[in-house]
Protein backbone atom coordinates (compact mmCIF):
# COMPACT_ATOMS: atom_id res chain seq x y z
CA UNK A 1 0.00 0.00 0.00
CA UNK A 2 1.32 3.48 -0.78
CA UNK A 3 1.42 6.12 1.81
CA UNK A 4 -0.92 9.13 1.02
CA UNK A 5 1.03 12.47 0.68
CA UNK A 6 -0.29 15.56 2.25
CA UNK A 7 -0.81 17.31 -0.62
CA UNK A 8 0.26 20.82 -0.53
CA UNK A 9 1.01 23.63 1.93
CA UNK A 10 -1.31 25.60 3.77
CA UNK A 11 -0.21 28.81 1.02
CA UNK A 12 -0.85 26.69 -1.55
CA UNK A 13 -4.12 25.12 -1.20
CA UNK A 14 -5.45 28.59 -0.66
CA UNK A 15 -4.07 29.10 -4.35
CA UNK A 16 -6.83 26.44 -5.41
CA UNK A 17 -9.97 28.42 -5.07
CA UNK A 18 -11.83 26.92 -8.65
CA UNK A 19 -13.05 29.38 -10.83
CA UNK A 20 -10.93 32.12 -9.56
CA UNK A 21 -8.57 32.22 -11.78
CA UNK A 22 -10.83 32.90 -14.43
CA UNK A 23 -12.26 35.88 -12.86
CA UNK A 24 -9.83 39.06 -13.60
CA UNK A 25 -9.58 40.18 -9.92
CA UNK A 26 -9.58 37.05 -7.62
CA UNK A 27 -7.28 35.25 -10.27
CA UNK A 28 -4.47 38.17 -10.01
CA UNK A 29 -4.27 37.45 -6.07
CA UNK A 30 -4.57 33.74 -6.92
CA UNK A 31 -1.65 33.92 -9.57
CA UNK A 32 0.01 36.13 -8.41
CA UNK A 33 0.65 34.13 -5.10
CA UNK A 34 4.29 34.95 -4.72
CA UNK A 35 4.07 38.06 -6.34
CA UNK A 36 3.44 41.49 -4.15
CA UNK A 37 0.58 43.18 -4.28
CA UNK A 38 1.54 46.01 -6.15
CA UNK A 39 1.91 43.60 -9.10
CA UNK A 40 -1.75 42.27 -8.70
CA UNK A 41 -3.45 44.54 -11.11
CA UNK A 42 -0.83 43.64 -14.15
CA UNK A 43 -2.34 39.72 -13.83
CA UNK A 44 -5.50 39.43 -16.06
CA UNK A 45 -7.16 36.93 -17.05
CA UNK A 46 -8.46 35.95 -20.70
CA UNK A 47 -12.32 37.56 -21.44
CA UNK A 48 -14.50 34.30 -21.49
CA UNK A 49 -16.36 35.11 -24.83
CA UNK A 50 -16.77 31.38 -25.56
CA UNK A 51 -19.52 30.43 -23.33
CA UNK A 52 -18.66 26.87 -21.78
CA UNK A 53 -22.88 26.74 -20.91
CA UNK A 54 -23.39 26.97 -24.74
CA UNK A 55 -25.05 23.65 -25.77
CA UNK A 56 -23.00 20.90 -27.60
CA UNK A 57 -23.86 20.71 -31.29
CA UNK A 58 -23.39 16.95 -31.56
CA UNK A 59 -22.05 17.10 -34.85
CA UNK A 60 -19.23 19.17 -33.14
CA UNK A 61 -18.41 16.78 -30.01
CA UNK A 62 -15.54 15.01 -29.54
CA UNK A 63 -15.63 10.92 -28.32
CA UNK A 64 -16.54 10.55 -25.04
CA UNK A 65 -13.87 10.76 -22.34
CA UNK A 66 -11.61 12.49 -24.77
CA UNK A 67 -8.28 14.01 -22.78
CA UNK A 68 -7.85 17.99 -23.39
CA UNK A 69 -4.67 19.05 -21.84
CA UNK A 70 -1.29 20.56 -21.56
CA UNK A 71 1.98 19.20 -21.22
CA UNK A 72 5.30 20.73 -19.83
CA UNK A 73 8.63 18.67 -19.54
CA UNK A 74 10.44 19.33 -16.02
CA UNK A 75 13.93 20.92 -17.00
CA UNK A 76 12.08 23.47 -19.24
CA UNK A 77 9.52 24.64 -16.04
CA UNK A 78 10.82 23.15 -12.88
CA UNK A 79 14.08 25.62 -12.56
CA UNK A 80 17.38 24.69 -10.87
CA UNK A 81 18.00 21.21 -12.53
CA UNK A 82 21.58 21.34 -11.39
CA UNK A 83 22.37 17.78 -11.37
CA UNK A 84 20.92 17.21 -14.95
CA UNK A 85 23.65 17.15 -18.38
CA UNK A 86 21.69 20.24 -19.71
CA UNK A 87 22.85 22.18 -16.62
CA UNK A 88 26.03 21.37 -17.27
CA UNK A 89 25.99 22.28 -21.12
CA UNK A 90 24.04 25.61 -20.08
CA UNK A 91 26.87 26.86 -18.16
CA UNK A 92 30.25 26.04 -20.49
CA UNK A 93 32.03 29.10 -22.06
CA UNK A 94 30.85 28.28 -25.64
CA UNK A 95 27.31 26.77 -24.79
CA UNK A 96 25.03 25.94 -27.73
CA UNK A 97 22.21 27.25 -25.14
CA UNK A 98 21.27 30.74 -26.20
CA UNK A 99 20.69 31.51 -22.72
CA UNK A 100 20.36 29.22 -19.13
CA UNK A 101 17.26 27.51 -18.01
CA UNK A 102 18.02 28.98 -14.18
CA UNK A 103 14.22 29.25 -12.52
CA UNK A 104 12.52 28.40 -15.03
CA UNK A 105 8.74 28.76 -14.28
CA UNK A 106 9.46 27.66 -10.92
CA UNK A 107 6.99 24.77 -11.52
CA UNK A 108 9.10 22.72 -8.96
CA UNK A 109 7.69 24.94 -6.13
CA UNK A 110 4.76 26.84 -7.98
CA UNK A 111 2.68 23.82 -8.78
CA UNK A 112 0.22 23.95 -6.58
CA UNK A 113 -1.06 26.74 -8.24
CA UNK A 114 -0.41 25.66 -11.78
CA UNK A 115 -2.13 22.36 -11.60
CA UNK A 116 -5.50 23.76 -10.09
CA UNK A 117 -5.10 27.01 -12.94
CA UNK A 118 -5.33 24.03 -15.94
CA UNK A 119 -8.16 22.34 -13.95
CA UNK A 120 -9.93 25.65 -13.68
CA UNK A 121 -9.39 26.29 -17.24
CA UNK A 122 -11.39 23.36 -18.29
CA UNK A 123 -8.82 20.98 -19.25
CA UNK A 124 -9.09 17.44 -17.74
CA UNK A 125 -6.11 15.99 -18.13
CA UNK A 126 -2.21 17.38 -17.60
CA UNK A 127 1.20 15.81 -18.81
CA UNK A 128 3.96 16.29 -17.53
CA UNK A 129 7.27 14.62 -16.92
CA UNK A 130 9.26 13.75 -13.67
CA UNK A 131 13.43 14.37 -13.58
CA UNK A 132 15.60 11.28 -13.66
CA UNK A 133 18.46 13.76 -12.34
CA UNK A 134 16.60 14.44 -9.34
CA UNK A 135 15.41 11.41 -8.83
CA UNK A 136 19.28 9.61 -9.32
CA UNK A 137 21.53 12.09 -8.90
CA UNK A 138 24.23 9.59 -8.26
CA UNK A 139 24.47 6.22 -9.47
CA UNK A 140 22.31 4.05 -7.49
CA UNK A 141 21.07 6.85 -5.11
CA UNK A 142 17.92 6.92 -5.34
CA UNK A 143 15.83 9.89 -3.38
CA UNK A 144 12.63 8.89 -1.94
CA UNK A 145 12.11 12.85 -1.38
CA UNK A 146 12.24 13.56 -5.05
CA UNK A 147 9.78 10.67 -5.64
CA UNK A 148 7.71 12.01 -2.77
CA UNK A 149 7.46 15.35 -4.59
CA UNK A 150 6.40 13.98 -7.50
CA UNK A 151 3.71 11.69 -6.06
CA UNK A 152 2.40 14.96 -4.65
CA UNK A 153 2.52 16.02 -7.64
CA UNK A 154 0.29 13.16 -8.97
CA UNK A 155 -1.87 13.10 -6.19
CA UNK A 156 -2.62 17.32 -6.76
CA UNK A 157 -3.83 16.35 -10.51
CA UNK A 158 -6.08 13.32 -8.97
CA UNK A 159 -7.34 15.74 -6.21
CA UNK A 160 -8.24 18.17 -9.96
CA UNK A 161 -9.45 15.32 -11.73
CA UNK A 162 -7.19 15.99 -13.79
CA UNK A 163 -5.70 12.34 -16.03
CA UNK A 164 -1.98 12.05 -15.65
CA UNK A 165 -0.05 11.27 -18.79
CA UNK A 166 3.72 10.90 -16.73
CA UNK A 167 7.06 11.34 -19.02
CA UNK A 168 10.05 9.22 -17.82
CA UNK A 169 12.82 10.85 -19.83
CA UNK A 170 12.16 13.73 -21.70
CA UNK A 171 15.70 14.38 -23.20
CA UNK A 172 17.57 15.71 -19.89
CA UNK A 173 19.50 13.01 -18.35
CA UNK A 174 21.79 13.10 -15.27
CA UNK A 175 24.99 14.35 -15.46
CA UNK A 176 26.92 11.64 -14.03
CA UNK A 177 24.61 9.31 -17.10
CA UNK A 178 25.76 11.52 -19.56
CA UNK A 179 29.20 11.48 -18.67
CA UNK A 180 29.42 7.85 -19.15
CA UNK A 181 28.39 8.20 -22.51
CA UNK A 182 24.69 8.46 -21.72
CA UNK A 183 22.94 6.29 -24.53
CA UNK A 184 25.24 4.75 -25.67
CA UNK A 185 26.91 3.24 -23.27
CA UNK A 186 25.92 -0.35 -23.72
CA UNK A 187 24.90 -0.11 -19.94
CA UNK A 188 22.08 2.64 -20.64
CA UNK A 189 19.27 0.15 -20.67
CA UNK A 190 19.74 -1.58 -17.73
CA UNK A 191 20.51 1.73 -16.15
CA UNK A 192 16.80 3.46 -17.25
CA UNK A 193 15.11 -0.32 -16.43
CA UNK A 194 16.11 0.31 -13.18
CA UNK A 195 15.28 3.60 -12.73
CA UNK A 196 12.33 2.92 -14.19
CA UNK A 197 11.19 -0.11 -12.18
CA UNK A 198 12.23 2.42 -9.24
CA UNK A 199 9.82 5.36 -10.04
CA UNK A 200 6.94 2.92 -11.28
CA UNK A 201 7.20 1.33 -7.50
CA UNK A 202 6.89 4.47 -5.81
CA UNK A 203 4.38 6.45 -8.20
CA UNK A 204 2.85 4.01 -10.71
CA UNK A 205 -0.81 4.19 -8.66
CA UNK A 206 -1.06 7.06 -9.76
CA UNK A 207 -0.10 7.19 -13.11
CA UNK A 208 -2.78 6.94 -15.70
CA UNK A 209 -0.41 6.83 -18.56
CA UNK A 210 2.98 6.13 -18.55
CA UNK A 211 5.70 7.92 -21.36
CA UNK A 212 8.83 6.05 -21.12
CA UNK A 213 10.76 8.43 -23.99
CA UNK A 214 9.53 11.83 -25.19
CA UNK A 215 10.27 12.13 -28.81
CA UNK A 216 12.98 9.08 -29.08
CA UNK A 217 13.10 10.10 -32.72
CA UNK A 218 14.74 12.70 -32.60
CA UNK A 219 18.30 11.93 -33.13
CA UNK A 220 17.30 10.48 -36.45
CA UNK A 221 15.27 13.23 -37.67
CA UNK A 222 17.74 15.88 -36.91
CA UNK A 223 19.50 14.14 -39.86
CA UNK A 224 17.09 15.17 -42.53
CA UNK A 225 16.88 18.58 -41.31
CA UNK A 226 18.65 20.91 -42.90
CA UNK A 227 19.42 24.21 -41.44
CA UNK A 228 19.27 27.71 -44.41
CA UNK A 229 22.89 28.71 -45.16
CA UNK A 230 24.83 26.04 -43.70
CA UNK A 231 26.63 25.02 -46.50
CA UNK A 232 24.53 22.07 -46.68
CA UNK A 233 25.65 20.60 -43.57
CA UNK A 234 22.46 18.81 -41.09
CA UNK A 235 21.88 20.26 -37.94
CA UNK A 236 23.16 17.29 -36.41
CA UNK A 237 26.75 18.32 -37.67
CA UNK A 238 26.48 21.10 -36.60
CA UNK A 239 25.82 19.91 -33.25
CA UNK A 240 28.21 17.14 -33.45
CA UNK A 241 30.92 20.19 -32.85
CA UNK A 242 29.01 21.45 -30.06
CA UNK A 243 29.43 17.91 -28.77
CA UNK A 244 33.80 18.24 -28.93
CA UNK A 245 33.56 21.51 -26.90
CA UNK A 246 31.60 20.09 -24.78
CA UNK A 247 33.64 17.02 -23.85
CA UNK A 248 36.86 19.73 -23.78
CA UNK A 249 35.27 21.85 -21.87
CA UNK A 250 33.58 19.77 -19.24
CA UNK A 251 36.71 17.39 -19.04
CA UNK A 252 34.73 15.02 -19.78
CA UNK A 253 35.49 12.67 -23.00
CA UNK A 254 33.12 10.33 -22.98
CA UNK A 255 29.78 12.77 -22.77
CA UNK A 256 27.00 12.28 -24.52
CA UNK A 257 23.44 13.33 -24.29
CA UNK A 258 19.79 12.94 -26.14
CA UNK A 259 20.58 15.71 -28.25
CA UNK A 260 24.61 14.89 -29.00
CA UNK A 261 26.07 11.64 -30.03
CA UNK A 262 25.57 9.51 -32.92
CA UNK A 263 22.33 9.49 -34.59
CA UNK A 264 21.73 5.96 -34.68
CA UNK A 265 23.69 4.55 -32.16
CA UNK A 266 21.43 6.75 -29.14
CA UNK A 267 17.97 5.19 -31.27
CA UNK A 268 19.68 1.66 -30.97
CA UNK A 269 20.33 2.42 -27.27
CA UNK A 270 16.95 4.56 -26.61
CA UNK A 271 15.11 1.93 -28.61
CA UNK A 272 16.69 -1.27 -26.24
CA UNK A 273 15.88 1.22 -23.26
CA UNK A 274 12.74 1.59 -23.90
CA UNK A 275 11.71 -2.34 -24.62
CA UNK A 276 13.65 -3.04 -21.29
CA UNK A 277 12.28 0.23 -19.21
CA UNK A 278 8.42 -1.08 -20.60
CA UNK A 279 8.73 -4.52 -19.09
CA UNK A 280 10.27 -3.05 -15.96
CA UNK A 281 7.15 -0.55 -15.39
CA UNK A 282 4.77 -3.56 -16.36
CA UNK A 283 6.24 -5.84 -13.69
CA UNK A 284 5.89 -3.31 -11.38
CA UNK A 285 2.25 -2.27 -12.40
CA UNK A 286 1.23 -4.55 -15.12
CA UNK A 287 -2.36 -2.84 -15.11
CA UNK A 288 -0.66 1.34 -15.95
CA UNK A 289 -0.81 1.74 -19.54
CA UNK A 290 2.56 2.37 -21.26
CA UNK A 291 3.78 3.80 -24.42
CA UNK A 292 5.88 6.70 -25.95
CA UNK A 293 5.64 9.84 -27.59
CA UNK A 294 6.97 10.09 -31.31
CA UNK A 295 7.75 13.27 -33.08
CA UNK A 296 6.37 13.68 -36.16
CA UNK A 297 6.13 16.22 -38.92
CA UNK A 298 3.10 16.04 -41.56
CA UNK A 299 5.22 14.49 -44.17
CA UNK A 300 4.41 15.44 -47.63
CA UNK A 301 6.34 14.34 -50.92
CA UNK A 302 8.43 17.14 -52.66
CA UNK A 303 7.29 17.92 -56.71
CA UNK A 304 10.59 15.87 -57.73
CA UNK A 305 12.99 13.33 -56.11
CA UNK A 306 10.76 12.77 -52.84
CA UNK A 307 12.20 10.41 -50.17
CA UNK A 308 9.26 10.40 -47.82
CA UNK A 309 9.36 6.74 -47.84
CA UNK A 310 12.88 6.32 -46.73
CA UNK A 311 12.68 8.98 -44.20
CA UNK A 312 9.33 7.81 -42.61
CA UNK A 313 11.32 4.04 -42.56
CA UNK A 314 14.58 5.53 -41.22
CA UNK A 315 12.73 7.92 -38.72
CA UNK A 316 9.16 6.57 -37.70
CA UNK A 317 10.12 2.94 -38.93
CA UNK A 318 11.84 1.17 -35.81
CA UNK A 319 9.32 3.20 -33.15
CA UNK A 320 5.97 2.76 -35.27
CA UNK A 321 6.93 -0.68 -34.88
CA UNK A 322 7.55 -0.82 -30.57
CA UNK A 323 4.46 1.11 -30.86
CA UNK A 324 2.25 -1.83 -31.62
CA UNK A 325 3.19 -3.66 -28.93
CA UNK A 326 2.35 -0.52 -26.82
CA UNK A 327 -0.99 0.59 -25.11
CA UNK A 328 -1.06 3.75 -26.56
CA UNK A 329 0.84 5.65 -29.16
CA UNK A 330 1.31 9.86 -28.40
CA UNK A 331 1.86 11.51 -31.47
CA UNK A 332 3.77 15.41 -31.08
CA UNK A 333 3.38 17.44 -34.24
CA UNK A 334 3.65 20.80 -34.67
CA UNK A 335 4.21 21.48 -38.77
CA UNK A 336 4.23 19.80 -42.20
CA UNK A 337 7.74 18.93 -43.69
CA UNK A 338 7.76 18.83 -47.39
CA UNK A 339 10.66 16.34 -48.10
CA UNK A 340 13.02 15.81 -50.90
CA UNK A 341 16.67 14.55 -50.32
CA UNK A 342 16.10 16.00 -47.07
CA UNK A 343 13.28 18.06 -45.34
CA UNK A 344 13.11 21.08 -47.56
CA UNK A 345 12.85 24.85 -46.48
CA UNK A 346 9.41 25.89 -45.84
CA UNK A 347 7.47 27.06 -49.31
CA UNK A 348 8.56 30.83 -50.10
CA UNK A 349 6.07 33.26 -48.17
CA UNK A 350 5.03 31.00 -45.91
CA UNK A 351 3.92 32.28 -42.50
CA UNK A 352 6.89 30.76 -39.82
CA UNK A 353 6.09 30.44 -36.57
CA UNK A 354 9.21 32.61 -33.83
CA UNK A 355 11.20 29.16 -34.29
CA UNK A 356 10.78 29.35 -38.12
CA UNK A 357 8.70 26.62 -38.60
CA UNK A 358 5.47 27.03 -41.14
CA UNK A 359 2.55 27.83 -39.81
CA UNK A 360 0.39 24.91 -40.95
CA UNK A 361 -2.04 23.30 -37.91
CA UNK A 362 -3.92 20.45 -40.68
CA UNK A 363 -0.36 18.42 -39.58
CA UNK A 364 -2.49 17.01 -36.92
CA UNK A 365 -4.91 15.66 -39.18
CA UNK A 366 -2.19 13.77 -41.28
CA UNK A 367 -0.43 12.63 -38.59
CA UNK A 368 -3.05 11.39 -36.88
CA UNK A 369 -4.15 9.20 -39.69
CA UNK A 370 -0.82 7.54 -40.91
CA UNK A 371 0.01 6.80 -37.05
CA UNK A 372 -3.06 5.08 -36.88
CA UNK A 373 -2.92 3.55 -39.90
CA UNK A 374 0.42 2.22 -39.64
CA UNK A 375 0.37 0.84 -35.87
CA UNK A 376 -3.72 0.10 -35.14
CA UNK A 377 -3.22 1.20 -31.20
CA UNK A 378 -4.91 4.06 -30.21
CA UNK A 379 -3.52 7.62 -30.65
CA UNK A 380 -3.52 10.60 -28.09
CA UNK A 381 -1.94 13.75 -29.66
CA UNK A 382 0.35 14.85 -26.72
CA UNK A 383 1.59 17.87 -28.10
CA UNK A 384 0.87 20.23 -30.63
CA UNK A 385 0.89 24.36 -30.39
CA UNK A 386 2.99 26.91 -31.74
CA UNK A 387 5.50 29.65 -30.66
CA UNK A 388 4.30 32.84 -30.72
CA UNK A 389 3.69 35.96 -29.12
CA UNK A 390 0.28 36.54 -31.23
CA UNK A 391 -2.27 34.90 -29.41
CA UNK A 392 -5.31 35.50 -32.11
CA UNK A 393 -2.87 33.29 -34.50
CA UNK A 394 -2.74 30.82 -31.35
CA UNK A 395 -6.57 30.39 -31.34
CA UNK A 396 -6.83 30.62 -35.30
CA UNK A 397 -4.25 27.54 -34.65
CA UNK A 398 -6.02 25.28 -32.39
CA UNK A 399 -8.85 25.95 -34.71
CA UNK A 400 -7.78 24.31 -37.32
CA UNK A 401 -5.78 22.17 -35.93
CA UNK A 402 -9.20 20.85 -34.07
CA UNK A 403 -11.02 21.26 -36.92
CA UNK A 404 -8.83 18.66 -38.97
CA UNK A 405 -8.24 16.57 -36.16
CA UNK A 406 -12.45 16.37 -36.03
CA UNK A 407 -12.43 15.41 -39.44
CA UNK A 408 -10.11 12.43 -38.97
CA UNK A 409 -12.12 11.21 -36.02
CA UNK A 410 -15.56 11.31 -37.75
CA UNK A 411 -13.55 9.07 -40.30
CA UNK A 412 -12.99 6.05 -37.78
CA UNK A 413 -9.48 7.46 -37.01
CA UNK A 414 -9.21 6.32 -33.28
CA UNK A 415 -7.38 9.28 -31.43
CA UNK A 416 -8.64 9.93 -27.71
CA UNK A 417 -7.19 13.33 -26.30
CA UNK A 418 -5.37 16.32 -27.96
CA UNK A 419 -2.89 17.67 -25.26
CA UNK A 420 -1.18 21.33 -25.79
CA UNK A 421 2.52 22.49 -25.84
CA UNK A 422 2.17 24.03 -23.70
CA UNK A 423 1.40 24.98 -20.45
CA UNK A 424 3.43 27.69 -19.31
CA UNK A 425 5.58 30.03 -21.57
CA UNK A 426 8.64 27.92 -20.78
CA UNK A 427 12.54 27.22 -21.51
CA UNK A 428 12.94 26.10 -25.05
CA UNK A 429 15.85 24.11 -24.97
CA UNK A 430 18.65 25.92 -27.16
CA UNK A 431 16.54 28.85 -28.29
CA UNK A 432 15.82 29.90 -24.49
CA UNK A 433 12.31 31.88 -22.80
CA UNK A 434 12.04 33.55 -26.43
CA UNK A 435 10.17 31.34 -28.15
CA UNK A 436 6.21 31.84 -26.77
CA UNK A 437 4.64 27.92 -26.61
CA UNK A 438 2.49 28.93 -23.49
CA UNK A 439 -1.50 29.48 -22.85
CA UNK A 440 -0.34 30.86 -20.07
CA UNK A 441 2.30 33.88 -19.91
CA UNK A 442 5.25 33.77 -16.99
CA UNK A 443 7.47 36.69 -15.57
CA UNK A 444 10.32 35.43 -15.12
CA UNK A 445 11.41 37.65 -12.59
CA UNK A 446 7.95 37.41 -10.22
CA UNK A 447 6.61 33.78 -11.84
CA UNK A 448 3.86 35.43 -11.88
CA UNK A 449 1.19 33.67 -14.22
CA UNK A 450 -0.90 35.55 -16.80
CA UNK A 451 -3.76 33.27 -18.89
CA UNK A 452 -4.07 34.06 -22.04
CA UNK A 453 -7.04 34.07 -24.38
CA UNK A 454 -5.85 30.85 -26.19
CA UNK A 455 -5.92 29.17 -22.59
CA UNK A 456 -9.65 30.28 -22.41
CA UNK A 457 -10.55 29.11 -25.72
CA UNK A 458 -9.33 25.46 -25.85
CA UNK A 459 -10.39 25.30 -22.41
CA UNK A 460 -13.79 25.75 -23.07
CA UNK A 461 -14.07 23.72 -25.57
CA UNK A 462 -12.56 21.41 -23.52
CA UNK A 463 -15.09 21.92 -20.55
CA UNK A 464 -17.57 21.13 -23.90
CA UNK A 465 -15.86 18.79 -25.43
CA UNK A 466 -16.70 20.13 -28.62
CA UNK A 467 -15.91 22.67 -30.94
C1 LIG B 1 8.73 18.93 -28.49
C2 LIG B 1 9.34 18.75 -27.16
O1 LIG B 1 8.83 17.59 -26.55
C3 LIG B 1 9.23 19.93 -26.24
O2 LIG B 1 10.14 19.74 -25.21
C4 LIG B 1 9.49 21.20 -27.03
O3 LIG B 1 9.56 22.31 -26.21
C5 LIG B 1 8.43 21.35 -28.07
N1 LIG B 1 8.48 20.22 -28.98
C6 LIG B 1 8.53 22.61 -28.90
O4 LIG B 1 9.73 22.63 -29.60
Amino acid sequence: MKKVLPLASAAASKSVTRRSLLQGASAATVVGLLAPNSLANSVQAAPNTHSAAAPADKSKSFPDKFLWGAATAAHQVEGNNINSDLWALEHIPESIFKEPSGDACDHYHLYPQDIPMLADLGFNTYRFSIEWARIEPDEGFFSNAELDHYRRMLATCHQHHLTTLLTYSHFSLPRWFAYKGGWQNPAAPDRFARYCERVTKHLGDLVDFASTFNEPDIPQLLNWIELPGTQGKSLIEMLQGGLLKARTQLNAPEFAGFFLGDGKKIRDGVLAAHTQGKAAMKSARSSMAVGFNLAMSDDQPAPTDSHVAEKRADVYGPWLEAAKTCDYLGVQTYSRAIVGKKDLPPPKGAELTQVGWEYYPECVEGVVRYAAKETGVPIYVTENGIATNDDARRIEYYHRALTGLKRAIDDGVDVRGYVTWSLLDNFEWMSGFEPKFGIVAVDRITQRRTIKPSATYLGNIARRNSM
